[in-house]
């Protein structure tokens, strides 16, 4: 007779949204026996109409807020209000005004209760480091460019050591220059750690830039409209990546897709950053 019980297996999926349903009080219902997970590591990115429901969505795996029906699961396990193993990017950088760069990174240290202040500091600025802003640790938000601003914010959600990062349109506020830099970044930092990630974003190249599945979302209630493994090379850079052939065919096919989501919606806003097709 043994006495070993068997090791449970590591969950498949770090990222799980089982047949969720989900209304506002108003009625308006956004989700309706949706699904969607992502695999340990996998970068995903979710591409949809204004107003189809990808800042819901975040906020059901947030916790935020509460499907009325169906699972949310964060490795395997159902979300707890702590929260430790997931981190939030907001469009915009949200840092407090007369904060240094430092004390904004160390700010969720020390609301997480790691460490001492010598260690959290530490911490902080090896995380300013990783976002290429150590020599602007002592400057405040004001003294610093908007994708600088963004970088302090990126590095106060990583410095909390996140397995699973949810990112909402985090660069689109940025210009065009800044957010494909960005972009790099965020993949360089992403071969570095490893997370799961959930990138949010109306913009088709940078989905096909950045993922390695793109989602396409339907208008709401409509749920996934179609999805696309994107088998480019990594490491991917701009110089390189943006104008390879599969590039521009990824980019086309998205194309398409949105177009039939936006042609089942008459009257639908076009929110898309569409840089002309290449035929
Ligand atoms: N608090 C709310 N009450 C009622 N409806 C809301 C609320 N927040 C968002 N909505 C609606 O839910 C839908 C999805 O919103 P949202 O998730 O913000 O879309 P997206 O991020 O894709 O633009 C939209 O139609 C929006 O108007
Ligand atoms: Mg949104």
């Amino acid at each position: 007779m043994s006495s070993q019980s068997p090791k449970p297996n590591p969950p498949t999926n770090a990222l799980s949204v089982e047949a969720i349903s989900f209304s506002y009080a108003n009625g308006h219902q956004v989700f309706d026996q949706f699904s969607l997970s992502a695999r340990p590591g996998e970068f995903v990115a979710i591409l949809g109409p204004s107003g189809c429901g990808k800042t819901t969505l975040l906020n059901l795996l947030s916790g935020f807020q509460q499907p009325s029906q169906g699972q949310v699961q964060i490795n395997g396990k159902p979300i707890r209000p702590e929260r430790e193993e997931l981190g939030y990017v907001f469009q915009s950088p949200q840092l407090f005004p007369w904060l240094s760069a430092l004390e904004n990174v160390r700010f969720g240290l020390r609301m997480a209760g790691q460490g001492s202040v010598g260690e959290q500091r530490d911490k902080a600025l090896s995380y300013l480091r990783l976002v290429g802003l150590e020599h602007a640790a002592q400057r405040l938000p004001q003294q610093l460019s908007g994708g600088m601003q963004q970088r302090v914010s990126l590095a106060r959600t990583l410095a909390l050591e996140p397995s699973v990062l949810l990112m909402d349109e985090p660069f689109a506020a940025l210009d065009a220059i800044s957010r494909n830099s960005m972009n790099e970044e965020i993949l360089r930092i992403w071969a570095q750690l490893g997370q799961t990630v959930l990138f949010i974003t109306h913009d088709i190249d940078e989905a096909v830039f950045l993922a390695d599945r793109v989602v396409v979302l339907n208008i709401a209630p409509g749920g996934i409209h179609s999805e696309l493994q994107v088998d480019l090379p990594r490491p991917r850079s701009n110089l390189q990546t943006r104008r390879l052939p599969a590039f521009l065919d990824y980019r086309n096919e998205l194309m398409a897709h949105i177009s039939h989501v936006m042609a089942q919606a008459p009257g639908a806003i076009q929110t898309y950053s569409s840089p002309e097709l290449t035929a």
